[in-house]
Parts: C-alpha cells; sequence; structure tokens
C-alpha cells in the first residue's frame, strides 16, 4: 500500500530520518513501521502543513479568497521517521514512494525469533513480539515507565513466558523481590502455582553470621574504635557451638573493653536487635531457585525501612554467592520499585545498593541477570542503569527521568522516550 512520497526538508532526508507527505487514504500513527526504497523508518512525529498560512502577513487575505482557494487542496500531513538500518548510511531519496513495511522484513529488522519470549504485538502489525531471550537478558533489562503505565504487568508477563519455556530452549529461575505483592497471583495460578514458591520476608531472619566487623559498620554505623574491639570477639564468636544474637551479645558484655566502647557497642547491636531479624540460622535459596521456577520473596509485610534493606541485601547476596559457586542455576533476578535499594546517591542507609551493582557490573559473566524496574530512572543509579543492554520504556512524561534514560542508554533516539 503506497502511504505516501518523500519530500525534501531543510535537512532531510539524512542518515538517519526521512519525512514524507502522506496520501489522503493512509491514517499515519505514531510507531508505524514503513519503508521507502528498502529503507525501513518508524514514525515518530506527525504534522499538518497548509501553504496558504506560511507567511503570516498574508494570513488574513486568505480568509476573504477562500472560495477561490479551498483550503483542503493545500492541506498536507507531513510525516517524520527515523531510520532503523543502524551502521548503514542510507536513506531514500526524495520523490520516492513510501509504503508499509512487510511483516516479513519488519521481523527480520527487529530481530524476533520463533522461540522467543511473547510479549505483545508488534505496534501497527499482527507479528507477535516475540523478543530473543537471549538478547533481553544477555546482561540486565530495565523497565521503565511512569507510575500505573504497566510495568509490573510487563514483568509478570515476561516471567508467564520464561516459565513457559521448553526445557530445550534454556529455562532460567526467576526470582522477584516484591515490595506490593503484585507477583503473589503466580502462587495461587493453576498453571504456574506448582513452579512457584513464594517466602514471606516478614518472617525471615538473617544469619548473626552475618554480622561480622564490616557489616556491623556498614549496618549500625558503630565508631571505628568500636569495630576493632568487635574484630576480636566475633572471631570468638564464630568458634562457639551456640551462634546466637544472645551469645554474641554476652561475649560483647563479658569482653572485659573499657566502658565507654562497651556502651557504644551495646547500643550498635541493641539497636540491631530491636529489628527482630537476627537468628543462628537464615533461610537457604539453593533448594528453592530452580530451572524454570519463579521464587517470590514477598516483602509486602515489611514496613521498617531498615529492616527491608537489610533482608534485601543479605537475601541478593546468598543468592550471588550461590550463583558463583554454581549451586544454583543461571537466574533473572526481578527488581520491583529498583529506585528503593539503589538509589542515584551513596546512601548508607541503601544497603541493598553495593551488591546490586557489583551484579550490574559482573553478574552477566556469572549468568546472573537483573530486571530493573522503577518509575523514578532518574533516581536510579547510573552504574546500575548503565550496564543495562535492554530497556522496555513505556509511557514517560517527566523530562528529568526521560534525559537520565538516554544518557544511559546512548543509542537511543531522544524521539523514541
Ligand atoms: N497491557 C495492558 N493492557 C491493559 N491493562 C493493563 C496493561 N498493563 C497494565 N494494565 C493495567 O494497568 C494498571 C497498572 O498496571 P501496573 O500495576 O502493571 O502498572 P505499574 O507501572 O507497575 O504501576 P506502579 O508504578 O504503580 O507499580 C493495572 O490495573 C493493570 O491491570
Ligand atoms: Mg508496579
Amino acid at each position: 500500500m503506497n502511504v505516501g512520497t518523500v519530500i525534501s526538508g531543510d535537512d532531510t532526508p539524512n542518515s538517519s530520518n526521512f519525512s514524507f507527505v502522506s496520501t489522503k487514504d493512509y491514517v499515519p500513527f505514531l510507531g508505524d513501521f514503513l519503508e521507502s526504497q528498502g529503507v525501513v523508518g518508524q514514525v515518530v512525529e506527525i504534522r499538518k502543513k497548509n501553504s496558504l498560512y506560511e507567511d503570516p502577513s498574508t494570513v488574513s487575505e486568505f480568509h476573504n479568497i477562500s472560495k477561490d482557494f479551498p483550503e483542503d487542496d493545500y492541506h498536507n500531513l507531513i510525516v517524520d521517521c527515523i531510520i532503523l538500518s543502524p551502521g548503514e548510511v542510507i536513506t531514500p531519496k526524495p520523490g520516492s514512494v513510501v509504503v508499509k513495511v512487510s511483516e516479513d522484513k519488519l521481523s527480520k529488522i527487529l530481530g524476533l525469533n520463533e522461540t522467543g519470549l511473547n510479549l505483545g504485538k508488534v505496534i501497527g502489525s499482527n507479528l507477535d513480539a516475540k523478543v530473543k531471550m537471549s538478547r533481553l537478558i544477555q546482561k540486565h533489562l530495565a523497565l521503565l515507565a511512569m507510575s500505573g503505565a504497566g510495568k509490573s504487568n510487563l514483568a509478570a508477563v515476561l516471567i508467564e513466558e520464561m516459565l513457559e519455556r521448553k526445557k530445550q530452549d534454556g529455562r532460567p529461575a526467576v526470582v522477584v523481590l516484591d515490595l506490593h505483592g503484585d507477583y503473589k497471583g503466580f502462587a495461587s495460578s493453576p498453571e504456574y502455582a506448582e513452579k512457584t514458591k513464594v517466602i514471606d520476608m516478614s518472617q525471615s531472619k538473617v544469619s548473626v553470621d552475618r554480622l561480622n566487623p564490616r557489616n556491623l559498620e556498614k549496618w549500625s554505623g558503630a565508631s571505628e574504635g568500636a569495630i576493632v574491639e568487635y574484630s576480636k570477639i566475633f572471631k570468638e564468636f564464630q568458634g562457639q557451638e551456640d551462634r546466637s544474637f544472645e551469645k554474641l551479645n554476652d561475649l560483647v558484655k563479658n569482653s572485659g573493653i573499657n566502658p565507654k566502647t562497651l556502651m557504644s557497642l551495646e547500643s550498635s547491636l541493641n539497636e540491631l536487635n530491636e529489628l527482630d531479624v537476627f537468628a543462628s540460622r537464615e533461610e537457604q535459596l539453593n533448594r528453592l531457585v530452580k530451572n524454570g521456577s519463579l521464587l517470590i520473596l514477598d516483602f509486602t509485610s515489611v514496613d521498617d525501612f531498615r529492616k527491608l534493606q537489610l533482608l534485601a541485601s543479605t537475601y541478593i547476596t546468598q543468592l550471588y554467592r550461590l550463583r558463583k559457586e554454581n549451586k544454583i542455576p543461571p537466574l533473572m533476578l526481578v527488581v520491583e520499585e529498583a529506585h528503593n535499594y539503589c538509589p542515584e546517591r551513596a546512601e548508607s542507609d541503601y544497603l541493598a545498593r553495593n551488591i546490586l551493582e557489583t551484579i550490574a557490573r559482573e553478574g552477566r559473566k556469572f549468568g546472573f541477570s537483573l530486571c530493573i524496574i522503577s518509575q523514578r530512572p532518574n533516581r536510579l543509579s547510573t552504574t546500575i542503569l548503565s550496564q543495562c543492554n535492554s530497556f522496555c520504556i513505556l509511557r514517560i512524561m517527566n523530562p528529568n527521568d526521560t534525559k537520565k534514560i538516554q544518557e544511559s542508554c546512548e543509542s537511543l533516539d531522544y524521539n523514541y522516550i
């Protein structure tokens, strides 16, 4: 179907854009895929033009003689497209015909794949958007949009597709940090219940063994002097049979250190104990993370910010270690509301930030990919965003968020966002 003719604009056609005047019976939509002289483009802007009204000084005169110059004869729809053949310096000639692109060609250009994850329909076509899984989560995936735009829904679709994959096509495990219970439906659905496990994080514990001097400093802000003394006490604790919080407390109490340091250490430990999260043992995730299965870490009932941070950082750290030791299969960790864990500014309260940044930088080597979901890209760690190789961007209005996405993903044209 002929949809228009390429026009010669001020600086188009060029190697990245062309514009055309549309035929009367084509109704253009943003996102439509079209081609001219074999060059495939996507509609990014639609403008109306009327040569009668180009010169402001003569506009009023046309109203008087509009009978002789019917406006509609001069009305044109101009459609701007960006070219989707990266690297190729080709562009259609002015005057060439623009047509709808064939589905075969579109499928090739978009790199769709029969065994890929079906994320919906390609805009303006009947093609299933089957994206090759290895491409999508080769490194990390960022799913960004304003609140209510459908991020969690898209992530759920992605998870369904991963759970439904055949063994021979490769089935990574999926783990979700679920803050608002958006993914609980998997546990009650007839199709996925068997493959899904949910851990109520409000009942989860962190092993006292993790209270090493480095973590005590990070988690409680204990003074340097107190940490030096604590190092000796913690060594002794590690040699004990009883590794409860009470035992650690006893050892501190009876350590004979000077009263001021003792008071500071005791207050740090008390503060952590109030979170009611430490126990001799913590849940081991290796039995729960399996190929083609979903593990939901359900934080819905965890109201305390520090407890959330502590649990998230501990369990992400455990997952990363297990993966590095090959005790769990390759996995994708879905981080909902990621700005709650890895903000742009290095604030010490956000305990999971370091481990998430480490995974963003090095996870790919170990088959550990992240799916970062956020409604506030502008508040997200740049280190993490810039390590993402795939972006699913839904509706975004805030210009600061748009700017941040463009900075993190250089190959993305601003018009796309
Ligand atoms: N593709 C879709 N088609 C129809 N409805 C959708 C689609 N995606 C999401 N919705 C609906 O839109 C609403 C918001 O979706 P969702 O919870 O996924 O948004 P969100 O971006 O995760 O929001 P938030 O930032 O608040 O977490 C839901 O009621 C959901 O059912
Ligand atoms: Mg959501």
